[in-house]
């Protein structure tokens, strides 16, 4: 389906090809005046000078052929008439086309709108598979604030891609095969050094059931990775046993799959919280076998050279202003690395999917790396040129003092507690506000909590910092997630109450707009497609989260300059209920695909 843009400028372009100008010239844009007009046309002004005539008099002409072409009402057209576009033209030196489109025309755009299944929005031609890695939570560490980002935004993406049509995945990318994982062995070795998985003696069947638990485990890995800072030899045994549980040791293997359930079954538990899920929940360990094979075939092929003891592939180009160091594949011990591992996961996607893109959300701070490591997969054709890599690098998020956010004593914030609080604060303003069971408030602060906190997030360019502030995010005003919920919620409300009148909600009866708060707000419904279409294709979140903020507030002025519900003439009072029905359904649409939802009360 046309945007209302492109179909205004189709019949526009009708109006410079009659009056004998290049239809092309007819593009019309949103008025950057719009206290004068809503839509205009510089079309007169750009071909000024090809047709050698005066900007106002190339736009006088054509404002003169829409009116004799019945596309722009003219003193005896009634303005109800459903040919006519355009309800106001005026040529204004020094050549401008101020417009505003017809209330008919407008209403007929939006039944069409309301008719297609996506509002609108076009999907791409032939949408195939796109991998999403994002997550990227390492195990046996909890998750904490620098975790939401990379989750909020990789799950909205996904759903904004199946919006779109594409076959999605979702990979969560776990970092499960790090140092990490030696310092919970050995912290774990020396607080219970019995376990059978210490002894390399054992030959029996390893028990199944973990000898720790998730806060155990938790407890275990920071002061594990404290020790290894201070002390020199303790980290060379954290090393060690990393390298053994690499290369295969029996115990360790045992011991590292217990310590992947435990930290597996509480990490789905974090996500679930967020609403946010994998289709794959690999992780680093995922290709381990496939390394072998590929440095092999990196070497055959002459991609890669031993550099001081160590495998590289050179990734500079001739045209970097910036030095792009060789990708290394191999450490000069033989051990693989964290580019090594993101290579072969590369080359499992591709086999596995052939995906036409792969997206990583990942901190910004990592884009330098994933330059290296797609131009590595490009060189080496582990990647051919149909397969786009792309980097969605976030900021990150920082606390009132503008660095990154803290709990209030200092430490580290862990997510769970940030989701907590946020909910805890949402209940207390739910409370304030209306009186309400404490189930019920807590039913409600729950949910309305994960929007506040996923909305606060979203709303900001994923490449930009920003400052956590729990009071504004949580907010029932301003640019925030509870004030889209409780625009949702107000019009469930008054739908609700018409139904109790015995009116049936009909989406299909909308009327033309009676005013300008109307008509905002349907131009406002009109444009959802293809706001849609560059948010996908900029892969920004943050532009729905523009779009529903301004939705919200066009609907919320249209409700407070109109009488719906005591509306005396049936045939407006169905078009109002029709535009909440609208609205309704585009704004939980939109925050379908950002990834939250809307309670029936709040
Ligand atoms: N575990 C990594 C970290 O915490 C993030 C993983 C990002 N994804 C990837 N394919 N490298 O920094």
């Amino acid at each position: 389906m046309k945007s209302l843009l492109e179909k205004l400028s189709l019949e526009m372009g009708k109006a410079f090809e009659a009056a004998g100008y290049d239809a092309a010239l007819g593009r019309v844009t949103i008025s950057n005046r719009p206290d004068l007009c809503e839509y205009q046309c510089n079309g007169a002004m750009a071909g000024a000078k090809q047709y050698h005539k005066a900007p106002i008099q190339i736009a006088g002409e054509v404002a003169e052929k829409l009116k004799e072409l019945g596309l722009a009402a003219d003193a005896e057209s009634g303005k109800n008439d459903r040919s006519i576009v355009f309800g106001d033209v005026a040529a204004i030196p020094p050549g401008f086309l101020n417009l505003k489109v017809s209330e008919s025309y407008l209403v007929a755009y939006l039944e069409e709108t309301e008719r297609d299944p996506k509002y609108g929005m076009n999907q791409p031609e032939n949408p195939g598979t796109i991998i999403i890695d994002y997550g990227g939570a390492n195990v046996a560490k909890p998750l904490h604030v620098g975790h939401i980002r990379s989750a909020v935004i990789g799950e909205a993406v996904k759903h904004m891609m199946k919006y779109a049509g594409y076959k999605v995945i979702g990979d969560a990318h776990l970092g499960d095969w790090g140092l990490q994982m030696g310092l919970v062995i050995v912290g774990l070795q020396d607080r219970q050094p019995d376990l059978p998985y210490f002894d390399p003696d054992f030959k029996g069947e390893y028990p199944y059931i973990a000898p720790f638990t998730i806060s155990e485990l938790e407890e275990i890995y920071p002061a594990s990775s404290a020790k290894s800072k201070e002390d020199p030899e303790y980290k060379a045994r954290a090393m060690e046993a990393t390298h053994q549980l690499q290369i295969g040791n029996r115990g360790y293997r045992a011991l590292w799959k217990l310590i992947m359930d435990v930290s597996l079954t509480d990490l789905k538990k974090n996500y679930g919280a967020l609403n946010v899920d994998f289709e794959l929940w690999n992780g680093e360990s995922s290709v381990q076998d496939r390394i072998p094979a590929m440095v092999q075939y990196m070497k055959d092929g002459g991609y890669a050279y031993i550099s001081e003891g160590a495998l590289v592939v050179d990734v500079k180009e001739e045209t970097d202003t910036k030095e792009v160091p060789p990708c290394m594949i191999l450490k000069s011990d033989g051990a693989s690395l964290y580019n090594t591992t993101d290579l072969a996961t590369i080359q499992e996607r591709m086999e596995l999917y052939h995906p036409e893109q792969i997206i990583y959300v990942v901190d910004k701070r990592q884009s330098l790396y994933f330059e290296q490591v797609f131009r590595c997969a490009r060189k080496t054709k582990l990647v051919g040129p149909e397969t786009k890599l792309t980097f969605l690098g976030f900021g990150t998020m920082n606390g009132a003092d503008g660095k990154p956010f803290k709990t209030r004593e200092g430490g580290v914030m862990r997510l769970e507690k940030l989701i907590s609080e946020t909910k805890e604060e949402m209940y207390h303003k739910i409370k304030e506000g209306r009186p309400v069971t404490d189930e019920e408030a807590h039913e409600t602060a729950d949910q309305v909590a994960i929007a506040a906190l996923k909305y606060g997030d979203l709303s900001n360019q994923a490449s930009k910092d920003y400052v956590f502030d729990i009071d504004r995010f949580t907010s029932f005003e301003g640019d925030t997630g509870p004030y889209i919920l409780y625009t949702i919620v107000r019009i469930k409300s008054i739908l609700a109450k018409y139904a109790e009148q015995g009116g049936v909600p009909d989406r299909s009866r909308l009327t033309p707009a009676k005013n300008d708060s109307e008509k905002a707000l349907q131009m406002q419904l009109a444009g959802f497609g293809s706001m849609m279409e560059s948010a996908i294709a900029e892969i920004a979140p943050h532009r729905i989260c523009g779009y529903i903020y301004d939705l919200a507030n066009a609907f919320n002025k249209f409700y407070h300059e109109t009488q719906i519900l005591t509306e005396e003439d049936p045939v407006r009072k169905e078009g109002l209920i029709a535009m909440l029905v609208l609205t309704r359904d585009i704004l939980e649409t939109a925050i379908d695909v950002l990834g939250f939802e809307a309670p029936e009360r709040m």
